[in-house]
């Protein structure tokens, strides 16, 4: 039962626990988010999610669950002149028997999973075909994934025909990736300056099972551990992390990086992880621990995209300036003066601009790499000869994904078209659009 109190404040009635998303996250909005959220951390304090909040601030935790009496939380809000919120008027004396109680009752997170007045209600309309940002193929190839604003198209690989539109809070996505067993999609992204977050479907029901906003800032790079159990992310906020994709519990935050993180890939059985910057470093960090080991490559050019290959502990990444290299995924200590880039396996031709995009074939035979230059070229990844050109792109290319049995390449970028391509010939295979475009009809060929 709900008793209604003064302005619209809904008391739970002495018998119902007081809940954190229901009675208290609108208070914190309306009174607080405004100078303590991921963007704005006055005293380091987060008011703008149970997450956020559960950090302890400059002067430490804002509360003790059980305790109201020693909860910092209390000591700032209640009382004749209290210190905050620092401008406008106090909170009520039942606003803050409200937090008082939440926080005797245990100071529980009652957030529902896919929490989300937030979450768009109905799918966006689009004139003109949506920039794809990424791209993935389940690995039993049923499923092909491509980035739209605010949504993921989900395509069945073969037919290429759009099954679903899975809707999400993120205005941008910036990668996407299926865990080892399908099951799953992961997407990283958020809206710049404002969000990032961590969204993970369910591919076979296509449900919301978390949606985590983590940080201020965009997130990027996202890849599934080995085992299918921890999600790995980059950060605008030039972190890297590693959470626990059931629950989202933060299993590592490594911040030795000095620019934004855009990649991570998983390599010694998941027992390390490698990120690459836009710092030109790709840095090996053992997880959990965090401990940074080595950066495997020297330092050239801001790292913009990287792939581990499927089968070999290496790694390639494409650079800001249009190098394109392989890289073993360890130690660098045996560099000398005279050969500091020890790790290199393989560099090859440098590329019309920045490699927005990098893909090996499934059985790592083949490499492909695209981005400004508008063309993607496929190279033998034993010898770097070039294998085949895709050409017809108009603008960037910004995605890449190589079919499940390797037989065909999948290229997306500025122009918003999906192209189909054999990636031996180099002939194009399909062109379409993942959704229907209002005022036209929806094109192509496939
Ligand atoms: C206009 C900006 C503003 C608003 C609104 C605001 N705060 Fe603050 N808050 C601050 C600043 C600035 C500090 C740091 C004060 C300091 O370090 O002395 C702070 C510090 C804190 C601290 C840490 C205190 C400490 O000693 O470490 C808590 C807890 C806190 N605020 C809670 C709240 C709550 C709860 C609300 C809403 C009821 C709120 N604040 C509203 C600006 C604000």
């Amino acid at each position: 039962m709900l008793l209604t109190v003064g302005a619209g404040l809904r008391l739970p009635a002495a018998e119902t626990a007081v809940s954190w998303y229901r009675d208290v996250t609108p208070i914190f909005k309306r009174a607080c988010n405004g100078c303590h959220n991921p963007n704005k951390l006055k005293g380091e304090v987060d008011t703008s999610s149970y997450a956020g909040f559960l950090k302890p601030g400059k002067h430490g935790p804002n509360w003790i669950a059980g305790d109201a009496e020693k909860s910092l939380v209390l000591e700032q809000v209640r009382g004749a002149e209290p210190d905050m919120p620092k401008e406008g008027d106090p909170l009520t004396e039942a606003e803050v028997a409200l937090i008082a109680r939440w926080i005797r009752e245990g100071a529980k997170d009652d957030t529902p999973a896919d929490a989300g007045p937030r979450r768009p209600s109905s799918p966006p309309a689009y004139a003109t075909p949506p920039v794809t940002t990424a791209l993935a193929v389940s690995p039993d190839g049923r499923w092909l994934a491509a980035s739209g604003y605010h949504e993921v198209f989900l395509m069945d690989a073969a037919s290429l025909e759009t099954r679903e539109r899975l809707l999400g809070d993120s205005p941008r996505l910036e990668a996407l990736s299926f865990s080892p067993d399908s099951r799953r999609l992961a997407v990283s992204g958020g809206a710049p300056a404002q969000f990032g977050e961590i969204q993970v479907w369910e591919t076979g029901t296509n449900r919301l099972e978390h949606a985590w906003r983590l940080t201020g800032d965009s997130l990027f790079g996202i890849s599934w551990s080995p085992d299918g159990a921890r999600l790995a992310f980059g950060g605008a906020d030039k972190s890297v992390r590693v959470i626990e994709a059931g629950d989202g519990r933060e299993v590592m935050k490594f911040d030795n990086h000095s620019d934004w993180v855009l990649r991570t890939a998983w390599v010694s059985d998941g027992r390390r992880l490698l990120s690459a910057s836009r710092d030109r470093a790709l840095k090996l960090i053992q997880v959990p621990d965090g401990q940074f080991i080595d950066d495997i490559n020297k330092l050239l050019e801001p790292a913009i995209s990287m792939t581990r290959h499927p089968k070999e502990e290496w790694a390639v990444y494409g650079g800001a300036d249009g190098g394109l290299r392989v890289y073993r995924a360890k130690e660098n200590q045996e560099r000398t003066a005279g050969n500091n880039d020890v790790n290199l396996v393989r560099e090859f031709e440098r590329q019309p601009g920045a490699v927005s995009a990098v893909a090996f074939s499934p059985d790592g035979t083949l490499l492909a790499a695209g981005g400004v230059g508008g063309e993607v070229r496929v190279y033998k990844t034993a010898d770097g000869a070039r294998a085949a050109t895709l050409s017809g792109h108009d603008g960037a290319v910004f995605a890449i994904a190589f079919s499940a049995d390797g037989h065909g390449v999948i290229t997306g970028g500025f122009d918003g078209l999906l192209r189909r391509f054999d990636p031996v010939t180099g002939a194009l295979q399909a062109v379409w659009i993942p959704v229907a475009l209002t005022g036209k009809p929806g094109v192509v060929q496939r």
